[in-house]
């Protein structure tokens, strides 16, 4: 039995615990909150011990990795900790506030020779796990352009607001729109160049990248009301097809017509699960299979490294500042 200590029991705890509880093989015996009442609420799932702070689990608990679902401000005082502690460590993304902090994530997990695996949960999502199949395989002739979109209403769900203050979340640039950097650039690797716009707050980005013979336009937001529902979308155009995720739907358009693409989906359960940017456990279930196959395996993590986090936050940084 691979056990799990969870640090951190707000959204995304509470989805991590959910997905844990549907691996085989797999327990949270600890989880941490400075709200009892959160805590109690997913150490019921599995009847976890209860600590009140991340560095309490870090200290006493009798885990074999760590999972951290703080607040980004909080991440690499505890990732570094928690390297001291246990072989394997999961931390949300974006990996850390600042790159100095990532940075020393990545000399930490040197000297010790701890795993880490970031939340860059995109890398993991079933639709966008099939485009790079599809972009590999070249089945569709050369990439013309693409465009990767989220956009979501303001996040007002967080612990005392964290979300809200640029300098604890970095704002929708560093928090939403690093996902589908990160996975552009896992995808098609660093652009040649490219041109950023945002607004001052951070809460819109939106950044056109130029490669070898295509373009990519990435588009990020939270600046929206709260009626209005979250969105994550792709289409990238090919010589021969265009293939598009938009609206619940995945298809392939040729001059032929369009044609649903069809993937295999793991059933989870995800009971408990309420609220947030997405309606079932996805890519975050996917993810945390990948990490506990790994941990329990002793390999080394190969997927969203932290290595990679720290990649994609140097990137969406640079964006930030961009001049033009
Ligand atoms: N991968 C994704 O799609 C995704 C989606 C949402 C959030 N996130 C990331 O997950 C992380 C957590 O975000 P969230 O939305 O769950 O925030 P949240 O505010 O809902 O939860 C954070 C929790 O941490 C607790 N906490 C604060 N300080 C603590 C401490 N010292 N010890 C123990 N508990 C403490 C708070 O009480 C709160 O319950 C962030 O880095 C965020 O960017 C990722």
């Amino acid at each position: 039995m691979l056990k799990v200590g969870l640090i951190g029991c707000g959204f995304m705890g509470s989805m991590h615990a959910n997905c844990y509880n549907n691996i085989e093989g797999v327990q949270v015996t600890a989880v941490a909150d400075l709200r009892p009442e959160k805590a109690e609420e997913l150490a019921k799932i599995s009847n976890a011990a209860i600590y009140t702070t991340g560095k309490e689990l870090i200290e006493k608990a009798d885990v074999d990795v760590i999972d951290i679902c703080l607040p980004t401000y909080l991440h690499a005082e505890h990732a570094l900790l928690a390297m001291d502690k246990v072989k394997y460590v999961f931390v949300e993304k974006p990996v850390t506030l600042t790159l100095e902090e990532g940075k020393a994530l990545i000399a930490k997990s040197k000297e010790t020779g701890a795993q880490v695996q970031v939340g860059q949960v995109i890398r993991f999502w079933d639709e966008y796990v099939e485009l790079k199949k599809i972009v590999e395989s070249g089945k569709y002739g050369k990439i013309i352009n693409a465009n990767f979109r989220r956009i979501s209403p303001i996040p007002t769900w967080g612990w005392e607001d964290w979300l809200l203050d640029l300098s604890k979340s970095g704002g929708a640039g560093q928090d939403l729109h690093i996902h589908d950097v990160d996975y552009v650039l896992s995808l098609f690797g660093e652009p040649k160049n490219y041109y950023s716009v945002k607004t001052p707050n951070n809460g819109y980005v939106n950044t056109v990248m130029n490669y070898d013979g295509f373009v990519v336009g990435v588009e990020g937001t939270w600046d929206l009301p709260a009626s209005h529902p979250f969105q994550a979308t792709f289409r990238v155009v090919f010589e021969k097809a265009v293939v598009e995720n938009a609206e619940g739907k995945f298809l392939c358009y040729t001059d032929a017509g369009a044609e649903e693409i069809k993937i295999d989906k793991v059933e989870v359960k995800g009971d408990g699960y309420k609220g947030g940017n997405v309606s079932d456990l996805g890519g975050y279930y996917n993810e945390l299979v990948y990490f506990c196959d790994k941990a329990a395996k002793g390999e080394a993590i190969e997927k969203a490294t932290v290595c990679d986090a720290v990649a994609s936050l140097k990137f969406v940084l640079e964006e930030l500042n961009f001049k033009g």
